[in-house]
């Protein structure tokens, strides 16, 4: 959002500290009141804090998660834990939930990746069978990832059948909406996200889908109290002046005030014109599956987002050819200057994958891309 821009100049011209009220007052109160809306219009009845993107703010729902699941870690740390923590989630997770989890401790023995089905979304039928296994060996089922919105394939999880398991095992919900969490806001696709209102914790990216200046990870959850128990200090040397104070209920301290440049960009340009635009990248990566399609690739089905996935697939090429041809075709064109685009796994296979996150891309711009890919495609592949 072009405000965004000027709401960045304000807040390195006034260079407050945006993580304790009394350092930068107004920078506490725009994340307030950002961290409301954004949380009201996703319909989540919770609070949370601005973070420096999703990796942050995963790591930060992880730990309260491992807080929730084990409160005896805080006191006597990793001698607290009597059984195998277990995180599940789909194989199509971002990798920061991985980092994430190695970060706080938990290791590697507690990462149950699920094989995704579908576009990449988790199979809640197999993830109770597998919890169920877990519990018969002994394990501590802790948490559940899901994914509203994956990074290759814009996968959006069912959440309600994962939010009912969580019940019945009474493991922590976190939903990484990091990228997919802005199409919420769409009327339409409201009912894809049913169920993130029951997450224990949430984050989405404003800098992604919104449009916002880097960085601006939004970490929200229902358990407040527990930030505040869990992060919460008693620093005499900063005074308290009875605000909820960000560098109490999480890890950073002294913060960019990056909230201010976010509240900036949406009182000026307002939530309609972020939805429109959320809107007009779906319909234009609908537009370009459509141009794929009728120049003859392979359009990978279910696209609800705006990542549109492809594949070149010339006859009488083994698997491993048709991948690489994939990556050959994606090198090509980055390297003419046309166009930047990366290619994903998704099972077992390379695909040309796009997405559309910027607000001056335009439908002449898919038509430049389709022609573009299908040119550089039948050359290598003549
Ligand atoms: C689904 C998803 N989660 C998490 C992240 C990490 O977010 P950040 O880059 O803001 O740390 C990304 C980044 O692409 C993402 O797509």
């Amino acid at each position: 959002m072009p405000a965004g821009v000027l709401g960045e100049l304000i807040v390195s011209a006034l260079d407050n500290n945006g993580g304790a009220s009394h350092q930068g007052p107004a920078q506490a109160a725009a994340e307030y009141e950002l961290i409301r809306q954004v949380a009201r219009r996703l319909g989540f009845d919770g609070h949370g804090m601005l973070l420096a993107g999703g990796t942050y703010a995963s790591l930060q729902a992880l730990q309260l998660a491992k807080a929730h699941a084990i409160p005896e870690w805080i006191a006597r740390g990793p001698s607290a834990v009597t059984a195998q923590p277990r995180i599940y989630y789909a194989d199509s997770v971002h990798f920061s939930v991985d980092r994430a989890a190695q970060v706080i401790g938990l290791g590697k023995a507690s990462l149950v990746p699920m094989a995704s089905v579908g576009r990449g979304e988790l199979d809640s039928v197999a993830l109770a069978r597998q919890i169920e296994a877990d519990l018969d060996a002994g394990h501590h089922p802790l948490a559940i990832v899901a994914t509203a919105g994956t990074t290759g394939t814009g996968a959006i999880d069912r959440l309600q059948p994962l939010a009912d398991l969580c019940e019945r095992f009474e493991l922590w919900f976190h939903i990484d909406a990091c990228y997919g969490g802005a199409a919420a806001l769409l009327e339409h696709l409201k009912p894809r996200f049913a169920g993130l209102e029951r997450a224990d914790s949430l984050c989405v990216d404003l800098h992604k889908w919104f449009f916002m200046p880097l960085t601006a990870g939004i970490l929200l959850t229902r358990h407040e109290g527990l930030a505040e128990e869990h992060f919460g200090i008693e620093a005499s040397y900063i005074p308290d002046i009875g605000f909820a104070e960000p560098y109490r209920r999480g890890i950073p301290t002294s913060r960019r005030g990056s909230a201010l440049a976010a509240w900036f960009a949406l009182r000026t340009m307002g939530w309609e014109s972020v939805t429109e635009a959320i809107q007009r990248n779906i319909d234009l990566t609908r537009r370009l599956e459509s141009l794929l399609k009728d120049r003859g690739f392979r359009i990978m089905p279910d696209g609800e987002l705006s990542i549109a996935c492809a594949r070149w697939e010339p006859a009488d090429l083994p698997p491993e050819a048709l991948d690489h041809l994939q990556e050959e075709i994606s090198q090509e064109v980055c390297r003419a200057g046309t166009a930047w685009f990366a290619t994903t796994r998704h099972a077992g296979q390379t695909w040309l994958r796009f997405n559309m996150v910027n607000l001056t891309t335009q439908a002449h711009h898919m038509d430049l891309l389709a022609e573009a890919v299908a040119t550089t495609a039948r050359q290598l592949s003549s």
